[in-house]
Formats: C-alpha cells, sequence, structure tokens
C-alpha cells in the first residue's frame, strides 16, 4: 500500500464542488447537502494498491463520454480532464447481484473515487462515477443518505413512480434521504457523478 498526493484528483473534487453549487438552483435541502459534502473536503492521501484495478466491460464507453465533455470545454471539461486522469486508478464494480440485474454486469460500471475502500479513503463522504451502456436501466434503489448527482450526458432519472425527465448535461439530481429512485440511458451512453454525505449530523 503507498500513500501519495493526487493533484487532478483535488481539482477533480473543487471543480465538482463548484459546478454542483454553480447549477443546483436555489433549494435549501440541496444546499445543507452540499455543505455537508463538499464543506470540508481535506481529503485523506490516496490509496494505490499497487495491483492493476478491476476494470468492467462498460468502461469502454468511457473514452467517449470523456471526449464528449472535453470538446464542450469550459469547467466541464477541465472536470471531465481530471476525471480521466484519475480513472486508471479506480476500481470498477457491475453492481449486478446486488442490484440483482444480470444486465449489468455488461453494461454498467461504477467507482468509488472518495468513500470508504474508495480511491481516497472517507469514512464522511461517497463521491462516484457511473458509466452505463445505451439502453440500458439501472434499477429502482434507495440507501438513507441523501444524494446529489451531476449530470454529464444524456439519460434519464426518476424518483418514486413519478415521470422520467432527463435533466441534460450539466442538470443537478437531488435525492432526498430513502427516496426509491432509478436511472436510464437512452441511444447514448449514461455518464454522471454522484455524491453522499455519509455523516449523521442534523441537517
Ligand atoms: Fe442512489
Amino acid at each position: 500500500m503507498t500513500a501519495n498526493k493526487h493533484q487532478p484528483l483535488h481539482t477533480f473534487v473543487d471543480l465538482l464542488g463548484a459546478e454542483i453549487r454553480l447549477r443546483m438552483g436555489n433549494d435549501p435541502a440541496r444546499d445543507a447537502a452540499h455543505r455537508r459534502i463538499f464543506g470540508n473536503t481535506a481529503l485523506a492521501e490516496t490509496q494505490a494498491s499497487g495491483e492493476r484495478p478491476q476494470r468492467q466491460p462498460a468502461c469502454g464507453y468511457l473514452p467517449a463520454c470523456f471526449a464528449e465533455l472535453e470538446k464542450r470545454g469550459g469547467n466541464l471539461g477541465k472536470l471531465a480532464a481530471a476525471l480521466r486522469e484519475i480513472e486508471p486508478h479506480l476500481n470498477w464494480n457491475n453492481q449486478a447481484e446486488r442490484r440483482k440485474s444480470p444486465a449489468l454486469a455488461k453494461n454498467y460500471a461504477d467507482s468509488f473515487i472518495v468513500g470508504p475502500g474508495g480511491f481516497v479513503p472517507s469514512d464522511d463522504i461517497q463521491i462516484g462515477v457511473s458509466v452505463m451502456a445505451p439502453h440500458t436501466t439501472y434499477p429502482d434503489h434507495r440507501h438513507p443518505p441523501e444524494e446529489l448527482y451531476l449530470v454529464l450526458s444524456q439519460g434519464e432519472w426518476r424518483q418514486n413512480a413519478d415521470p422520467w425527465h432527463e435533466p441534460g448535461v450539466g442538470g443537478v439530481v437531488y435525492n432526498p434521504p430513502d427516496i426509491v429512485h432509478a436511472m436510464r440511458a437512452d441511444a447514448k451512453p449514461l455518464f454522471a457523478i454522484w455524491c453522499l454525505p455519509l455523516d449523521n449530523t442534523p441537517h
């Protein structure tokens, strides 16, 4: 196990916090979630195992997702460039067993960038990235921590039995604690970053 400072990681988290803040609109719940996630980003050092990280078939969609964002430029382009540098260090999972959805094994991949067991260990926050093949649905699920997504591609999101909606590139989705939610890719791969506070402080 070696530990090292990782500049692209810090650039990535700083840009991510700023972009979500800019794009999330005026809403006290989102504001409180953002503060709990990004209010104290004194990150630990990265943990590189020295082994080749695990990848998944859906990781094959990443280069096109990065290229699309870098072509757009601006802060989303910079965010993608930082993530492209971090990506070779990340361990990817497909959640097929956890979500009881065999289709995810070939069509979905996610990775914890920050969080318990992540590239940067943290017990306070979780920041992860998902990539999903076209025409794939990530099924309904729920979790006690609230969640902020930064959407980086086409694709649709849903809460409870509400209609599906398309936030668009740069859109922010807020999931209150324990709400049932899902996402699905249309003709393009879905690409998104999600952030959860893991502390139990009242908010
Ligand atoms: Fe979720």
